[in-house]
């Protein structure tokens, strides 16, 4: 196998490993694509600062987030349907993120449950939320998230509706994976996840078996599900009500307006994350990195910002900085790895980071992650 250089060596791996359908669902985004192009465009287009003949021996990554020490400022995004990416994905990912020391973030819609991602792990993670119809039903996701000892709770405020992902419906996403014949000549080609997903009994949405209706063994298309019970109601109201009951910190993430990151701080957050759900949701809205500065000056210092959406580098990690955020998440970039190589590629994608954030420091002249400011952009 040639080395692996990059996300995109990752990406090209997974690709061939894990199933069609799954790999199109963590790559691709909704409708024409405009925004998770744009994504990855307005990174490319910023540059950064070149600095020579500076000190920078002894550089240090290190840095907190939510007042919890991370190795550098990346955690892993909470991202759907990770175990059948790669069969137990969410149970290594969470080990991965934890020996490396940086989040992990457990997504509602994940294949193994938040008791069993718990039980596996040494350390509680960070538990994302989606609310549904069924407020019992959320109240009661919240509760064992509590039992967790989940020390933070992400709201996810962009998806009270899906954006349609072209290739999700084209290729009937269901559930476990629906043994069309399309899909059985995919598998064939793909022993290794096959032999992994017989094994493991983590095969449905481990956190939704109360919620699935009876009968459906879990056989169902992502996106009927979610238009048939997240809430299209959801509001700054209910944000209220969730801070009312989660006694940690909380998480509001999905937000691109300066305004929205004012209600959002008003309503109790603690921080938030400047995303357009990797470019999954409003084709046509803005690249989060664009929207970054405007939600960094409308929020200041009432909470932190962090930001996702495109993050393949520790080059964009220094961006996203640059632009006022005090850290980043990563989806794709972690699901390659994971779809690649398991857990274990999911810590060579957070060593790729590191390595890059590292040098880009260097050559930027910047020794402590915390000096990274606008000044290491090139403005001309
Ligand atoms: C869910 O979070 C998705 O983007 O599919």
């Amino acid at each position: 196998m040639p080395a692996i250089t990059n996300i995109e060596d990752l990406r090209q791996l997974a690709m061939r490993r894990a199933p069609r359908a799954i790999f199109d669902y963590v790559d691709r985004g909704s409708y024409d694509e405009t925004t998770i192009r744009a994504n990855r465009a307005d990174l490319d287009a910023l540059k950064l600062r070149q600095r020579v003949m500076i000190d920078v021996d002894n550089r240090s990554l290190k840095t907190t987030m939510l007042g919890q020490p991370v190795t550098m400022p990346v955690a892993l995004a909470p991202t759907g349907l990770t175990g059948i990416m790669h069969p137990n994905g969410e149970i290594l990912a969470a080990h991965a993120a934890q020996a490396f020391g940086v989040p992990f973030t457990l997504s509602t819609m994940s294949i193994c449950s938040i008791e069993a991602v718990r039980a596996a792990v040494m350390e509680p993670f960070w538990f994302q939320l989606y609310v549904m119809r069924d407020r019992g039903f959320a109240a009661s996701l919240i509760e064992r998230a509590k039992a967790a000892q989940c020390p933070a709770l992400m709201l996810t405020a962009d998806l009270q509706i899906q954006g349609q992902r072209h290739r999700d419906v084209k290729n009937g996403l269901t559930v476990p994976p629906r043994l069309t014949l399309g899909n059985l000549l995919d598998i064939a080609c793909k022993p290794r996840w096959a032999f992994g997903m017989l094994r493991t009994p983590h095969k449905g949405f481990g956190n939704l078996t109360d919620a699935l209706p009876k009968g459906s063994g879990g056989l169902t298309t992502l996106s009927q599900w979610i238009a048939s019970q997240f809430d299209p109601t959801l509001s700054w109201n209910d944000v209220a009500w969730v801070r009312s009951l989660w006694p940690g910190k909380l998480i509001v993430k999905g937000i691109l307006d300066a305004e929205d990151a004012r209600l959002a701080v008003d309503a109790g957050a603690d921080a938030v994350v400047v995303s357009n759900h990797g470019g999954r949701q409003l084709d046509g809205a803005p690249s989060s990195i664009a929207a970054l500065p405007y939600v960094a000056d409308a929020i200041g210092d009432r909470c932190e910002v962090w930001l996702d959406s495109g993050v393949r580098s520790g080059q964009d990690v220094v961006k996203a900085m640059a632009l006022g955020a005090r850290a980043t998440m990563i989806g794709k970039a972690f699901l390659y790895g994971l779809g690649a190589m398991g857990g274990r590629g999911v810590t060579v994608a957070l060593e790729l980071i590191r390595k890059e954030l590292d040098v880009s420091m260097a050559l930027t002249g910047t020794r402590d992650v915390h000096d990274i400011g606008p000044h290491v952009l090139w403005r001309g």
